[in-house]
């Protein structure tokens, strides 16, 4: 069996994807950042089943979608005027927040820990869907665990398709990557993955420089391993601008930002950016990646970026795909 396909725009569509999660399917939606695989938050049977469908380890745990920040004492606690602050600059958009949890919310949500990451998408189909499902909704980014995130409907129906009740095809994801994580729950605040939200954005909003979270500092959380986002081909980062390929090695693929004519002698070439813009580039990544990883290769080689404003998204992305397991 294979998930429905429905147009996002469509008010029936949302109707039904609602209807679906109220009675405890699996939805996949659009968001700004990327696809989400989503479940009733306060539903454990449906949550569990976003783990199975993933095969995502059950210490993973999964960001809370709501549809405004007014909605944020259902899930969270600790809301001072730090939170009010950050929610009313950045909300609707891609800035997950790591705050203290409410004891109403099932411990599988968050993989029993004491704190939620939560988030309002940007996407008007997931804030249709959110507003009409008039529930939280738990929802990882819709892929297997350790895969690059779907950044259109056809990438999830491809490798989830026959796993999930309705997926909503609300078009190719603006932003690209995912979403900011910032914790709040520790002091000073940590980002514990960069996204779609800038450091340098949050870091003027707060007023003080933020440190990105070193391994050592991470909750156990596989989103946050290592070896992640990552292509089925071995991907190696290159130390510069790309050259000719390599003589051995085989079949390559190179991932480029921008078109580079010394870049001679690959089966396949995938530009990210033809404009130089990291917004771009960073639409663009996981597409790409995809596609890159469907010839059959050898071997990826990325060039890298520089590691400013969506710079600092991609490259993580990139270090993680790059990562052995
Ligand atoms: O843009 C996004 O954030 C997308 C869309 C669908 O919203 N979602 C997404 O979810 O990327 P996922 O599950 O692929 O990544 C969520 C990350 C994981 O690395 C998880 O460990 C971390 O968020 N996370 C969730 N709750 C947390 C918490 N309470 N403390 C620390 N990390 C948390
Ligand atoms: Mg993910």
């Amino acid at each position: 069996m294979s998930a429905r396909v429905l147009p996002a725009d469509l008010p029936a569509s949302i109707a039904e994807a609602a209807a679906v999660l109220r009675g405890g399917g699996l939805v996949a939606f659009p968001t700004e950042t990327v696809y989400g695989l989503g479940a009733d938050a306060m539903n454990p049977r449906a949550v569990l089943r976003v783990f199975e469908v993933k095969a995502r380890p059950s210490f993973d745990p999964l960001i809370v979608h709501i549809d405004r920040a007014s909605a944020l004492p259902r899930v969270a606690s600790g809301i001072d005027a730090r939170v009010e602050a950050l929610a009313a600059r950045f909300w609707p958009g891609p800035l997950t927040l790591v705050l203290p949890r409410v004891p109403d919310l099932p411990d599988i949500v968050t993989a029993g820990l004491d704190t939620v990451g939560v988030r309002v998408p940007a996407h008007a189909a997931a804030r249709a869907l959110l507003e009409a499902a008039a529930t939280p909704v738990a929802a990882p980014s819709a892929n297997p665990f350790g895969y690059v995130s779907p950044t259109t409907a056809r990438h999830v129906a491809d490798l989830l398709g026959g796993k999930v009740d309705v997926v909503l095809d609300g078009g190719p994801c603006r932003v690209g990557v995912e979403s900011t994580i910032l914790s709040l729950a520790q002091d000073p605040p940590v980002i514990l993955r960069p996204g779609g939200v800038p450091r340098e954005e949050l870091e003027k909003a707060l007023g003080h420089p933020l440190v990105v979270a070193g391994p050592a500092e991470r909750p156990l959380a596989p989103g946050q391993l290592q070896k992640h986002y990552a292509t089925r081909t071995p991907l190696r980062l290159l130390d510069g601008p790309a050259g000719e390929a390599p003589a051995r090695g085989g079949r390559v693929g190179l991932l480029l930002l921008s078109p580079r004519a010394e870049a001679r002698g690959y089966a396949a070439v995938e530009v990210l950016a033809p404009d130089g813009s990291l917004a771009t580039a960073a639409a663009n990544l996981f597409a790409a990646l995809r596609h890159l990883d469907a010839l059959g290769l050898d071997l990826i080689l990325a060039e890298p970026c520089g590691e400013s404003g969506l710079g600092h998204a991609i490259m993580d992305r990139l270090r993680r795909a790059a990562a052995r397991a």
